[in-house]
């Protein structure tokens, strides 16, 4: 049974990924920062082999560790999932150098830390595939969120650079580019008062949030070699055409009637 880490999996697309991933017949290692009991134990009375482990992405000690722990347990990671993330709306005159480090701390150097651990075993056995969640906004810029967007650009970049240097020794790595979901994050971000519903949905051509489902099965995808095989170094939107569509909005939305 292949073995997959999937960050970030206590709620959002992370915990959707990992009941998809389960429900498929992987062997599935969820880690998050807040305690994961509840969403393991309601995962194994399903049959399914799970397993959770808190700790912070972005600590090296705790990286090495959950290597260790696999590599123990399951003979090492046949894939691995980057998608816990943070989020932060300021103007970039007014970010702290504090919270831009913090930001790319988790959204960037904790995926550097998982693929650089998870991916050794990987690299030794020849085969693998990882996935990180970007998000359009490592596409192209939204305003407000200068160290989100460059910790998700970052990201790609580092998804482009292991992909050429490990995609000939039988290891892909991919990103998805999701837009806007309706998790705990868009709750936030949408309690500051920073954007509406009607902002995104006006926004995107198909009129409707990113479901985390969508993001999972695109995620499942590129994970399973059978479907994906030749697929590496791409960052996927997931966003019913948001990055397509350079339409004004008062455009975009004559079009749907
Ligand atoms: N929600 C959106 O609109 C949206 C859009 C595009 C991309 N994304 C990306 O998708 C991913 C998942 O987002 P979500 O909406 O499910 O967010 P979420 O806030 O609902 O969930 C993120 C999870 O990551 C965990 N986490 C945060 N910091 C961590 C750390 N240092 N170590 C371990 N776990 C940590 C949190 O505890 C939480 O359970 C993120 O990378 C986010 O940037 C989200």
């Amino acid at each position: 049974m292949k073995s997959i880490v999937v960050t970030g999996a206590a709620q959002g697309v992370g915990l959707t990924t990992a009941t998809l991933l389960a429900q498929r017949g992987y062997c599935v290692t969820m880690i998050d920062l807040k305690p994961l009991e509840e969403q393991v134990d309601r995962l194994r009375a399903t049959g399914a082999q799970v397993d959770g482990m808190s700790g912070d992405v972005s600590s090296e000690p705790f990286v090495q560790q959950l290597a260790e722990w696999i590599s123990r347990k399951r003979g090492g990671a046949d894939g691995l999932v980057n998608n816990a993330g943070i989020s932060l709306i300021a103007p970039a005159e007014e970010t702290t150098a504090a919270q831009w480090q913090r930001v790319m701390n988790i959204n960037l150097f904790g995926p550097f830390l998982l693929c650089r651990y998870l991916g050794a075993q990987m690299l030794a056995r020849r085969q693998g595939s990882i996935v990180n969640v970007a998000s359009v906004a490592g596409l192209a810029a939204v305003s407000h969120r200068s160290a989100y967007n460059s910790s998700k650009h970052g990201l790609i970049g580092l998804t482009k650079t292991l992909a050429a240097e490990w995609g000939g020794r039988g290891v892909r790595v991919n990103a998805v580019c999701p837009g806007w979901i309706k998790t705990e994050m868009d709750v936030a971000d949408q309690g500051s008062g920073a954007y509406s519903d009607a902002d995104i949905v006006n926004r995107v051509p198909m009129a409707r949030f990113a479901r985390p489902q969508d993001v999972a099965e695109t995620i499942a995808f590129l994970l399973d070699a059978d479907q994906s095989g030749f697929i590496n170094g791409v960052s996927l939107p997931v966003d019913g055409g948001w990055i397509a569509d350079a339409s004004w909005d008062s455009l975009r939305i004559r079009t749907r009637s």
